[in-house]
């Protein structure tokens, strides 16, 4: 948990920013696997955990607008209860942990609000990301829950958004922390992959040393010599000598901020001539990319500046040709690199989609582009001093998408599809940062983790 201030101050600022009404916070319920007693592991929701820092299930907090307070929801674990969980803090121990002191049984709450809807006032509340909150929601405010999703509040979405966006020095070293757990992932993995293991074995490895710090992983681990499947979540293949393969993996802090990197490495043997020309450009374009992320600059560009690099990159590999100005203008480039450059990072990995990928990643300043992978830009506003944002550049090799591009002859003016036919089993590369906007520019966060070819072949060539 951060500082007891930090929540009172959050709350306020919320609280400033919106017009008049209740602000309901639903925290996560435990949500079972197969039966109420065998739940998955909990994972509190994260505006609740921002505004009401407590994580635990069966919590609700609520924010008065126009009174003074704010209040906590939920019960005080019973003598049945703790015998099987140990004594637990009682509801006002957990609020006075977040400065709440008005902490009343949840059952208190649907009466609450029903007399402040009775009473015309507006109850604000987030998109739920859970059926099981859905369907409190409905039985709270008497909204179905097909309904619910319309119903939410646009004023606090944004109000949420603007806040959350920009991350405080407490925030940032949080990351720094989940960034140290993930540095020992990714080197942990270089020095341990060799040929003959099966890509689980890694993973295992990872997820055990996560799991042995208290941590949990912010994301499922993509761990595959298939790097061009972008989000592979299988990890059945045997490692070969010269195999070169993507984890792209993070964990979480004690306290829920999120890392997420990206490492791209041979297996048991040093860069291939091809491996390294590929790698090379993507390096240089994640570089060139960080250096350009600095405070009114439109991240769009970035994306573009990278896009240009790695088809600076491709042309010098053959294949691609022409004018790459108009090449990545038109999407060609896009075969090779059909994600964005990055996303917003911090309680989520990626920050607040639940929210709006929209609104977080474009506000009203910028339109999302339908083109064929600018459309998969996340994050395309202009930067300000405490976002956070991962830079994650790739070129993949992607069978099918090469198959179908080259039957419609897609943009055959910038694509030697001859040249490419030998590159089809190649795989891909990614390399991955997040990195902290700062008032005069940016700054890499967390210690560095290899990523310069020798220092990669250093660790895990050996
Ligand atoms: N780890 C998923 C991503 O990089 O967006
Ligand atoms: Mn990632
Ligand atoms: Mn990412």
């Amino acid at each position: 948990m951060l500082a007891t201030e930090t929540y009172i101050q959050r709350r306020l600022r919320l609280k400033e920013a919106m017009g008049s009404g209740l602000i309901l916070f639903l925290g996560h319920d435990e949500s079972p696997m197969n039966y109420a007693d065998n739940p998955y592991p909990f994972r509190q929701d994260s505006s609740f955990l921002y505004y009401f820092g407590i994580d635990s299930p069966g919590l609700a907090g609520l924010i008065d607008i126009d009174g003074d307070s704010a209040s906590l929801f939920g019960h005080d674990a019973t003598l049945g209860e703790i015998v099987w969980t140990g004594p637990q803090p009682t509801l006002e121990e957990l609020g006075a942990q977040v400065g709440v002191s008005e902490c009343h049984p949840l059952s208190e709450l649907e009466v609450l609000v029903s007399e402040a809807t009775d009473s015309g006032r507006t109850v604000h509340f987030l998109p739920p990301n859970r059926a099981a909150t859905i369907l409190e929601v409905e039985k709270l405010l008497k909204i179905p829950s097909s309904d619910v999703r319309q119903c939410v509040s646009q004023e606090l979405i944004r109000a949420v958004i603007e806040q959350r966006l920009v991350k405080s020095d407490e925030e940032i070293a949080e990351i720094e922390k989940a960034l140290e757990i993930a540095a020992g992932m990714h080197t942990l993995a270089m020095r341990m992959s060799r040929p003959g293991m099966r890509e689980q074995e890694v993973v295992g490895a990872i997820d055990g040393l996560v799991s042995s710090q208290g941590s949990a992983l912010a994301f499922p681990i993509i761990f595959s010599k298939r790097g061009e499947v972008l989000h592979n979540h299988k990890h059945d293949n045997i490692l070969k000598e010269g195999d070169l393969v993507i984890l792209d993996a993070g964990a979480n802090s004690l306290t829920h901020y999120a890392s997420d990197i990206t490492r791209s490495f041979p297996v048991g043997a040093p860069f291939s001539d091809r491996q390294r020309q590929v790698y090379e450009t993507v390096l240089r374009a994640e570089m060139d990319a960080i250096a350009a992320v600095e405070p009114e600059t439109r991240f769009e560009d970035i994306h573009l500046l990278a896009s240009r690099r790695l088809a600076e990159g491709l042309q010098e590999m053959g294949l691609m040709k022409g004018d790459l100005e108009a090449a990545v203008a038109a999407g060609a480039h896009a075969l090779f690199f059909p994600h964005g450059l990055g996303h917003m990072m911090g309680l989520d990995v990626h920050d607040m989609e639940g929210l709006s990928e929209d609104l977080v990643g474009y506000g009203d300043e910028a339109k999302r582009s339908t083109q064929f992978g600018r459309s998969s830009l996340r994050l395309a506003r202009a930067l300000k001093p405490g976002f956070v944002v991962t830079i994650e550049p790739g070129l993949y090799f992607i069978p099918s998408l090469i198959d179908q591009w080259r039957q419609e002859n897609r943009h055959a003016e910038f694509i030697d599809y001859d040249q490419l036919e030998d590159w089809k089993d190649f795989g891909g590369v990614r390399i991955e940062d997040d990195v902290l906007v700062t008032s005069d520019g940016h700054r890499v966060l967390g210690e560095p983790i290899p990523k310069e070819i020798a220092d990669v072949e250093k660790l895990s060539a050996t």
